[in-house]
């Protein structure tokens, strides 16, 4: 079918015309005579440009309906690069953060299932190019750990299944490219880490890898010396990526931990998340601060969303607040909140630069905003219920659910990964989906994390996570938790208090 163009003028002028194409015949269409629409087939009417009649526009979205980021293939993320460039990281992060937007991720690590497949880690001799006993159980490893990845993304149990591993030579390269591509017809996309900043290498190797289950009965000193030629071992056969001896391969390079970046042969919706994501993320030591507004006049009656002001105690927790972060002396800090009253007020006095984020609003309630939990559940029960029954997905008429929210909020993430230290003062329903960002939280578990008020989250990275430490404020305020009730549109349980969201 050859591509029908758009006259620029909007009504179906519109013809149909039969020609051959090789033995096929071909239908077309030409813009020369008009044809009612009442009288074209069905086929015909597919055909046409849109009209404003023809375009079907989704005035509100349905509840519990599934709107982001559907993934059409199965694919597998492999990543390419010698031992401590950041590569368990790199799978970590990623699979936390694709998890999150909706895409289910699992990484398969390949010295998982050597130590599983070996006696207990004796020395770098095992990982000699030379050692050919070794070199077998390496193979079968890796095809099995690959074999793994590919039965779970082939019962449909995954999205994107990350190989964690070295796949250091072209030849391995090769092997997961014949089954995961040409055996099992799922995508292929390589991320290789290349880093030849000895002081990033040292750190990553004191860090995570003299820690690791190999070297658990080991000093330090001999467990770095241990590491490092293991490094050489890889280093003899390493052979990088490159375009012209791998055209066929789809693949990004990160070099030192994001300085650079090279994409080839980029695929699809899937592979330009991943290359947007990892081009934005950096390993800077930093923290990030997490806190509700301070408590609002409608949290003292029990209303949910709205653009209420402080409550006198609400007030006094900006003061405490700025006293906080004053003392904290935290270099560079950027302050971030929503547009939101409450949440401005609360940081008045914060003397940093702010910025002012309409993507942290709360949770948009639509029909429900401004009400308490008894006036929702008199008026909408069934919708009442039916948020009980599943959090995550439900929709509030004409406004939003908890995945709505985590798609708005992935440009704030993003902005997030690049920046250093910031305090981002929003509400409970945001920060339920920020913290389950950093603390890899599952979308069931999402909705009913505890985020009190007059509390600051501190969010410090560590390794291949993040430490997290709750500072509660000395200033009382309400409890607007409300757990999941045994029994779906319970209004309240021991726990429940005002203003849940
Ligand atoms: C390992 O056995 O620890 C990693 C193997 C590899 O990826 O080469």
């Amino acid at each position: 079918m050859s591509v029908i163009s758009n006259s620029g003028n909007n009504s179906p002028s519109l013809r149909l015309r039969t020609t051959t194409v090789g033995n096929t015949k071909v239908k077309e269409i030409s813009n020369e005579i008009q044809l009612c629409p009442s009288v074209m087939s069905e086929e015909v009417k597919k055909m046409l440009p849109p009209t404003s009649e023809t375009v079907m526009t989704k005035p509100f979205p349905i509840r519990g309906e599934r709107t982001i980021n559907e993934v059409t293939a199965p694919h597998v993320v492999a990543m390419v690069g010698l031992p401590a460039r950041g590569k368990t990281y790199i799978s970590k992060k990623l699979s936390r953060y694709l998890n999150w937007i909706g895409i289910n991720t699992r990484v398969f690590n390949l010295g998982e299932y050597r130590r599983h497949a070996t006696s207990a880690y004796k020395s770098h001799e095992f990982f000699r190019p030379d050692n050919e006993e070794a070199m077998a159980i390496r193979n079968k490893c890796a095809v099995k750990a690959l074999e793994d990845a590919c039965d779970w993304l082939r019962r449909g149990d995954g999205d994107v299944a990350v190989f964690d591993a070295t796949n250091s030579t072209r030849d391995r390269r090769e092997l997961l490219y014949n089954i995961v591509v040409k055996k099992m017809g799922f995508r292929l996309f390589f991320v290789e880490s290349i880093c030849d900043d000895p002081q990033i290498i040292e750190q990553n190797i004191m860090e995570v890898k003299v820690s690791s289950p190999d070297y658990l009965n080991m000093n330090t000193e001999v467990a770095l010396k241990d590491f490092l030629q293991r490094i050489e071992h890889y280093q003899e056969k390493y052979q990088l990526l490159e375009e012209d001896r791998e055209s066929h391969l789809s693949f990004m390079k990160i070099f030192n931990t994001g300085k650079k970046v090279v994409v080839y042969n980029s695929e699809g919706h899937v592979q330009s998340r991943i290359v947007y994501y990892l081009m934005n993320i950096h390993i800077t030591p930093r923290t990030i601060y997490l806190t509700r507004h301070g408590e609002s006049e409608h949290n003292l009656k029990g209303l949910i969303g709205g653009d209420a002001s402080l409550s006198e105690r609400g007030r006094q927790y900006a003061k405490c607040l700025e006293n906080y972060i004053s003392q904290q002396n935290i270099e560079g800090l950027r302050v971030w909140t929503s547009w939101l009253r409450r949440s401005i007020q609360t940081v008045a006095d914060i003397k940093a630069p702010q910025e002012r984020w309409k993507a942290l609003n709360e949770i948009d309630a639509g029909t429900c905003e401004e009400m308490t939990y008894e006036e929702i559940k008199a008026k909408f029960p069934e919708e009442f219920k039916a948020r009980d029954q599943n959090k995550f997905a439900y929709r509030y008429p004409r406004g939003e659910s908890y995945e709505d929210l985590v798609a708005r909020l992935e440009p704030v993430i993003m902005e997030l990964e690049r920046q250093g230290n910031v305090l981002v003062v929003s509400h409970q329903a945001v920060l339920r989906c920020l913290l389950a960002y950093f603390l890899d939280k599952p979308a069931e578990e999402l909705p009913y994390l505890h985020v009190p008020l007059h509390t600051v989250i501190k969010l410090t990275p560590v390794a291949y996570g993040c430490r997290v430490e709750h500072i509660k404020l000395p200033v009382d305020a309400v409890n607007t938790h409300r757990p999941k009730p045994k029994i779906p549109g319970e209004v309240y349980s021991e726990e429940t208090q005002n203003g849940a969201a």
